[in-house]
């Protein structure tokens, strides 16, 4: 007994990597407590820097090979995409020992079905966020310098739609690195612009 977890199934199989990892995301939706709920995602800065933080991770169809995130429209990340709408998107589980890497487009969504869609999803705990007063971002005087509307006020709530993008994030490489004792295992996988995938193992 080594005490050691068993291999995963798809430890030596590439086809069972890029589907664990497109399970592992779908999982990360609704698992709060997956390391891909809350993936860091990165955008060219208008300076020309790399720009990452923090977002929930809302949705995932791994048929149409995209994730889905929401945000204020008035936030900066909005405007560096609109500038560069190329994105790297980063989780880490620590349970399953398995770190996702991923580059896409970005599209975003404000006035259309999808982001309306999303909306009507969103709980009013997160609507409450596209209400805030100035915009995220804001210099303000004082930590506390910024109004929210109330979660119970319907009308307060919907005032926030205005603000609110859904983010479809469309990918074109998903690379995975499992960590194991017996020997770590790393995995490309990447889509040209006809929707071929490349798949292949790489030097961990
Ligand atoms: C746990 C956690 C979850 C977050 N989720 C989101 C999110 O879903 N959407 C979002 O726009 N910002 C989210 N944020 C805040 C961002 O990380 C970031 O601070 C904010 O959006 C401003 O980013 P920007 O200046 O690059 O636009 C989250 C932060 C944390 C710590």
């Amino acid at each position: 007994m080594t005490g050691r977890a068993p291999l995963p199934s798809w430890y030596d199989d590439l086809d069972g990597t890029l589907a664990a990892c497109w399970g592992f995301l779908a999982r990360g939706v609704a698992d709060r407590r997956s390391g891909f709920h809350h993936p860091v995602i990165s955008s060219i800065g208008l300076d020309g820097a790399p720009r990452s933080r923090v977002m929930i991770l809302r949705g995932v169809e791994q048929d149409a090979r995209t994730l889905r995130v929401h945000t204020d429209l008035r936030s900066e990340k909005v405007a560096e995409w609109r500038a560069n709408p190329l994105v790297s998107i980063l989780g880490y589980d620590a349970g399953q020992k398995l770190q996702i890497r991923l580059t896409g487009r970005v599209s975003l969504h404000h006035d259309d079905a999808i982001a309306e869609s999303a909306w009507q999803s969103s709980r009013a705990m997160s609507r409450v966020c596209y209400g805030t007063a100035p915009a995220p971002g804001s210099e303000i005087a004082a930590g506390d310098a910024f109004t929210l509307p109330g979660s119970e006020d319907a009308e307060e709530l919907e005032a926030g739609r205005a603000h609110f993008a859904a983010v479809v994030l469309h990918i074109d490489s998903l690379e995975s690195l499992y960590l194991a004792f017996e020997g770590h295992r790393r995995a490309r996988f990447s889509w040209n612009a006809g929707g071929t995938l490349t798949a292949r193992w790489l030097a961990p």
